[in-house]
């Protein structure tokens, strides 16, 4: 029989009352790993709340990239193409793909990055992943130290602070070791963190070196020359260097200092069409020899079957045509340029010679990194401070894990993203002022 609707929710109520909230199950550690207080969490969290509209929050926290109206209108006629064309939607909507993505998809990327940058790239080099956040779930724990031995592998972060969404994603077995920047001191108010590579050492536990380029949080993006070395530092080693592209180019190229991508034998280059405006897509790539790519789908298809193939379908035919290619220098780089150097004259306008802050020279992604030395709270308390104000950021010492020693940066500084519309971002920067100024005189 079909309960009635008025039974059910006394049945709900009585389960509140007799404690049915509470679990009687007990987590395995895999699963409280995954319940525990965690940076991505929380800032994914305070992210969907905010988009979501039903708080009002200045978000200048997580990634989510700008709604750009030209750009909306390329991926509204592709979807009604899609939904026009007889059974294509069908395809889409009513099929699995194979478990290393869409052959359609595979083939339109490896053709046309081929001819863009003479790599010599086939589908078979390419593997579609649900976002390339998962990607990198996967690839962080896939490698295999080269000594034997009881001490964990390790992954090796070359230039710490690192993009918060690594931080919780090893498993047991594994862990990070980060190497602590140097720093240079550009006028009153910038800085630029480099690789030191006098302390880049590969040791026998070291699996994979990871980085993002452009870098999350920093803005910072790692110069060719740099990125050759850390090639030739894995290809000694014989261990994969995994890129972080999520930024870079060819697309979305949010990159304002002509830096040009890398691919090599020793190389993994991670990309995804989230940045450009498809987050909902979930679509992320990795670019690695085929037997990486056999792998990636086979973890795939035990996972998740196969991965979610709109970004896919929306994104070939603008492979085919090369407008994928043309929008990201044309319109997805000079849009974010112009927002960061506009986030950056207001910060300065704010933040007033008075304070001793210095701003990471923006040269890449969506973030700004703010270093304000001796700050008598924590990053951590500010953060808490700004969000009480409707501002959201997000605090620097999620990005500081893997290192052997705290850095003081952890708690000087913050990432905010200059994504959201002007008058949001000049709201939140002016709160933030406040905030800052107010901290350093009363703490
Ligand atoms: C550096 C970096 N890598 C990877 C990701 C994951 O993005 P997605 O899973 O949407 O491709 C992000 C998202 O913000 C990021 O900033």
């Amino acid at each position: 029989m079909v309960p009635n609707v008025q039974d059910v929710i006394n049945d709900k109520r009585a389960a509140a009352c007799y404690g049915g909230e509470m679990m009687n199950w007990s987590l395995s550690n895999f699963g409280k790993n995954y319940s525990q207080h965690t940076g991505i969490n929380e800032l994914m969290d305070d992210l969907g709340t905010a988009m979501s509209g039903r708080k009002t929050y200045r978000m200048l926290g997580g990634g989510n990239p700008a709604h750009i109206p030209a750009l909306e209108a390329v991926w509204r006629s592709a979807w009604t193409q899609i939904a026009d064309t007889p059974e294509h939607l069908e395809r889409v909507l009513g099929n699995y793909d194979t478990p290393q993505g869409n052959p359609d998809f595979l083939e339109a990327l490896a053709t046309s990055l081929s001819v863009r940058y003479g790599w010599r790239l086939g589908p078979e080099h390419i593997a579609v992943v649900n976002g390339s956040q998962n990607a990198f779930f996967y690839l962080l724990n896939m490698f295999q130290r080269k000594s034997s031995g009881d001490e964990p592998a390790e992954v090796l972060l070359p230039l710490a602070p690192e993009y918060i969404g690594y931080a919780d994603q090893l498993l047991p077995g594994t862990c990070f070791r980060a190497i602590p920047p140097t720093l240079e001191l550009l006028g009153d108010h910038r800085f630029k963190y480099h690789i030191d590579f006098d302390q880049l050492h590969l040791r026998g536990t070291t699996s994979a070196i990871c980085v993002s380029r452009p870098t999350n949080p920093t803005g910072n993006v790692l110069t060719n020359e740099e990125m050759h070395r850390l090639n030739a530092l894995a290809a000694e080693a014989q261990i994969p260097l995994i890129v972080d592209n999520a930024y870079g180019a060819p697309f979305p190229d949010i990159i304002f200092n002509g830096a040009t991508p890398l691919w090599t034998e020793h190389t993994v280059l991670v990309m995804s069409l989230s940045k450009l405006g498809l987050p909902g897509t979930r679509t992320g790539i990795i670019l690695g020899p085929p037997e990486l790519i056999r792998a990636v789908a086979g973890m795939n298809a035990v996972v998740g079957l196969a991965n979610g193939n709109i970004g896919q379908a929306i994104a070939t035919p603008l492979l085919h045509d090369g407008r994928l290619y043309d929008m990201s220098q044309q319109v997805i780089r000079p849009f974010y340029e112009q927002k960061s150097r506009q986030a950056m004259a207001w910060l300065d306008d704010a933040l007033t010679d008075s304070l001793p802050y210095r701003i990471h020279v923006s040269e890449g992604a969506l973030f700004l990194w703010i270093w304000m030395e001796d700050l008598p709270i924590s990053s951590r308390e500010l953060y808490q401070r700004l969000k009480q104000r409707g501002v959201l950021v997000v605090s620097g010492h999620y990005f500081f894990y893997g290192l052997e020693s705290p850095h003081p940066h952890a708690n000087e500084c913050l990432r905010l993203s200059y994504a959201q519309g002007d008058n949001v971002v000049q709201e939140g920067v002016a709160i933030l002022a406040e905030e800052v100024a107010q901290a350093y005189a009363n703490g």
